[in-house]
């Protein structure tokens, strides 16, 4: 089986002011696909923007991305499908419309979609009941506690059933406790459904569970090793 994701000499710069920032700096990364890879390295060294650029949320200045076999090209309409159905984004501050439920929250990647009604809302409670939060169907998300918060973002995220999850710090705003929840619900996914998870992380702790950790510094990746 082929790597799901493919950088190939992957930069990205931004200008601020007379200011240049090289944030990502040709990198080359493969992921296979069913792996679990964490991103760790100190802030400020480029692993948002990496995870951006992996997830078509943002384009690379140099080098290419491509996922499935096919390339990025920077064309809106393919990048905006690749984001909508291959690709499940998962972010720190979870990123939810605070006053809709759980279920409208995890429903709108469906109406991008144009799934109909009652199938998304079918859909929907099937992938919330998937991170164990059937019974907050109906909540408004700013009334959930933050771990249920961050399992309705991922079940945002996995409701198009994407090839690859990315979440950057998952766990960032979380105890310990609903962090290693966080945590094993994105080691199940991995494991029974054979999606590839792309995590960032500050905790080595964590870092240490993926199949594989990629260390980045100055817009580069520095090392890798196997964990297992
Ligand atoms: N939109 C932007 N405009 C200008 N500079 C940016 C932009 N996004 C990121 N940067 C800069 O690029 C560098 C890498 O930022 P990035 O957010 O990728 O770091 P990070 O490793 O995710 O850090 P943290 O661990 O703090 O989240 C930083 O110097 C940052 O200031
Ligand atoms: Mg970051």
């Amino acid at each position: 089986m082929g790597p799901v994701i493919v950088l190939s000499k992957v930069s990205k710069t931004f200008r601020v002011g007379r200011e240049r920032i090289r944030a990502v700096a040709d990198v080359d990364l493969s992921v296979q696909k069913g792996e679990i890879l964490a991103i760790v390295g100190p802030s400020g060294s480029g692993k948002t923007t990496l995870a951006h650029l992996i997830g078509g949320l943002s384009r690379p200045d140099e080098g290419s991305v491509s996922a499935g076999g096919q390339m990025l090209r920077t064309r809106d309409k393919i990048l905006s499908k690749y984001r909508n159905q291959k690709i499940g984004f998962v972010f720190q501050t979870f990123g939810l419309l605070p006053h809709y439920s759980a279920l409208e929250n995890v429903s709108m990647p469906l109406v991008v979609a144009g799934m109909r009604r009652r199938r998304r809302r079918e859909l929907a409670l099937k992938t919330l009941a998937a991170v164990g939060l059937e019974k907050q169907a109906k909540q408004r998300a700013e009334t959930l506690s933050g771990g249920q918060r961050q399992r309705v973002a991922i079940a945002r995220a996995l409701v198009t059933s994407p090839q690859v999850i990315i979440a950057d710090e998952p766990t960032g705003s979380l105890d310990s406790e609903n962090g290693e929840q966080i945590m094993q619900l994105l080691e199940r996914l991995s494991r029974i459904q054979d999606i590839t998870v792309i995590f960032v992380t500050h905790d080595l702790t964590l870092a240490k569970r993926a199949d594989r950790i990629v260390h980045m510094r100055d817009g580069q990746l520095t090392e890798a090793d196997h964990a297992r």
